[in-house]
């Protein structure tokens, strides 16, 4: 079987409907299915897949592809995971083929190898809690109130010495290289150790539900050692793409709903604030947030309360990080804790009841940010004062609407008592006439193709009945992938067999899925038919051959090459022919 092929079967055995009516509810109307988007959030579904070609396409936000497509944007994990998630789910073996550079079915392998070295190792290391040798881990859990049921939702474990787990694997018939590379072992001349020897263990869970990798933490605080210590970077994990937790988190999703999520930075805070009900609790484990990480959030849910250590949210790298989630359309909301503290200490020493108060209280990122430059100037003197309204109005300046110039403004004018004009006009910013237009759904920018080009495409690939090969388009094609589309169509009306949108969508570089999928998703009207077909083809030849003409007249301005006027000439009379073509 070649990679083709492979794929073909892929996207055939795999059943779209199923897979995604698990993200979000689908119902039937008459050949597709609807449903809310789950790539953003809305109430009324505008979001469609379609059974027999093996296609999703959302008419709100753009997002669409095949099946491949839908679980690597889903679970933001590349293309080659997907493939293996949909192998394993669909009973196919990856075959021994090689895309590009890459071999996927050699990364398949030992993507699963790892996961089960990983599964088994923290399987073991839950075990060992429970060992004599354990009684420090015990008692550490102890003092910080981690129960029992927690040990066992969260599968913490415990490393008791620098070789067992070593010899364990071995046992399971892992060779050491393999612990190497899942991150557990280390080298030390040339003995092999393991790096997370005498930490209490938490497990690192993805998505999908595989241990991906190890967080380990000291029981004894020592300036010799890091509190804690995440495994490296491995094949099946990064720790920038990934977030602790988010297991819980999809669970949770699919039993009871989500309403909103709690970022907190440590494991330790994620344990605690499930403790105390809050079991939409995650961590971004001591790194900036990423782009890809705000992906994966908002798959699950757009609403997201900020719950950093007192002082830990105002840091510069940690604003960049919240600004990307709301770059990413997240809804950001800042929890502000006493300082020094973080909802582990808070919910410790306030309890359950005072955390929710905070959360109800929680500021918008904007809110947030002034109040914190307004902690780093004493307001009280007036140069300190101007400062900050001046670094106060870049924030806001930088806002996308009139309303929210206004609230912050609004703000700056309570700290400093300068006015809303002088305020306004220190951003440049002209204060609110009347109403502003509602947010708009966020969307990918439309793709800048002619309209008559658009309607030919969209119909080609629609297999509309209507669509006349006798009118040859295909000279008035530029590009790669209207061409493409215009032969798969030709090719299938020729045969009277159709051929797979989504495997068509398989073959599509990158680059031009999103044209791609726009036309899949064109919004044909009742009316639309072979008069407007024709009428496209028509517009869509005269304005290529009238580009062609420009072209050639600008080299000719340039050469003065005789050759190139009796080319124009040509055009001209083919130019001249459509039109006639017209008039009869
Ligand atoms: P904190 O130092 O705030 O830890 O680091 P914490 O969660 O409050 O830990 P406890 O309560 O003392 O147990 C926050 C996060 O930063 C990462 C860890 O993911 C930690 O949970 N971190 C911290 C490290 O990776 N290495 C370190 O040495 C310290
Ligand atoms: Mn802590």
């Amino acid at each position: 079987m070649d990679y083709g092929e492979f794929i073909n079967e892929l996207l055939k055995r795999s059943d779209i409907i199923k897979l995604i009516s698990r993200y979000t509810p689908l119902t039937k109307k008459g050949g597709t299915y609807w449903g809310c988007c789950p790539f953003h959030h809305e109430k009324t579904p505008s979001f469609t897949v379609s059974e027999d070609r093996g296609l999703y396409h959302c008419f709100g936000c753009k997002a669409g592809g095949n099946v491949i497509n839908f679980v690597s944007e889903i679970e933001s994990v590349d293309k080659s995971e997907a493939i293996r998630i949909l192998a394993k789910e669909a009973g196919l073996e990856v075959p021994q083929f090689k895309a590009g550079n890459k071999d996927y079915a050699l990364e398949a392998k030992k993507r699963e190898r790892l996961y089960k070295l990983m599964r088994d190792a923290a399987r073991h290391y839950h075990e060992n809690l429970y060992l004599p040798a354990a009684s420090g881990a015990r008692d550490y859990l102890k003092r910080r109130e981690v129960g029992e049921n927690l040990v066992k939702r969260f599968g913490l474990g415990y490393s008791v010495s620098g070789n067992e787990m070593i010899l364990y694997l071995k046992g399971l018939g892992y060779t050491v290289s393999e612990m190497k590379d899942a991150g557990i072992a280390a080298q030390r001349a040339d003995e092999y150790y393991d790096v997370f020897y005498g930490r209490l263990i938490f497990p690192i869970i993805n998505n999908m539900g595989e241990v991906v990798s190890f967080g380990g933490r000291v029981l004894v605080n020592n300036p010799d050692f890091a509190k804690y210590r995440n495994g490296s970077q491995t094949i099946i994990f990064d720790k920038s793409r990934n977030i602790y937790a988010v297991n819980l988190l999809k669970k949770k999703k699919q039993t009871s709903g989500l309403s909103y999520i709690i970022m907190t930075e440590g494991y330790m805070d994620v344990i605690s604030l499930h403790k105390a009900g809050f079991d939409m609790a995650v961590a971004s484990m001591g790194t900036s947030l990423t782009s890809v990480q705000a992906k994966l959030l908002k798959n699950y849910c757009e609403r997201i309360y900020i719950s950093y250590d007192g002082d830990g949210a105002g840091q510069k790298a940690t604003l960049r990080g919240l600004d990307i989630l709301s770059e990413a359309g997240l809804n950001v909301k800042v929890v502000q804790l006493p300082d020094g503290l973080d909802p582990d200490d808070v919910i410790k020493k306030h309890g359950a009841e005072f955390y929710k108060k905070l959360l109800n209280e929680a500021v918008t990122l904007t809110r947030f940010k002034i109040n914190n430059l307004a902690k780093k100037y004493d307001l009280a003197q007036s140069d300190e004062k101007a400062k900050f309204a001046v670094e106060a109005s870049k924030i806001i300046k930088a806002l996308p609407n009139p309303v929210e110039h206004e609230e912050y403004l609004t703000l700056v004018h309570k700290l400093t008592g300068y006015t809303m004009e002088s305020l306004y006009r220190q951003t440049e910013l002209t204060p609110l006439p009347e109403k502003s237009e509602p947010e708009k759904p966020q969307s990918r920018p439309a793709q800048n193709i002619d309209p008559s080009l658009r309607f030919v495409l969209a119909s080609v690939l629609a297999q509309k009945p209507y669509c006349d090969y006798t009118l040859d388009v295909f000279p008035y094609l530029d590009g790669e992938l209207p061409r493409r589309i215009y032969e798969w169509g030709l090719s299938g009306f020729k045969s009277g067999q159709k051929r797979g949108l989504a495997e068509f969508f398989e073959e599509t570089p990158e680059e031009d899925k999103q044209l791609l999928n726009e036309l899949v998703g064109y919004p044909f009207l009742d009316g639309d038919g072979s008069d407007k077909y024709r009428e496209c083809v028509r517009a869509l030849s005269i304005s290529n051959l009238n580009a062609r003409k420009a072209a050639l007249a600008k080299r000719f301005d340039e050469t003065k090459d005789m050759k190139l006027l009796r080319e124009i000439s040509e055009l001209d009379k083919k130019l001249k022919t459509i039109r006639q073509g017209d008039d009869a």
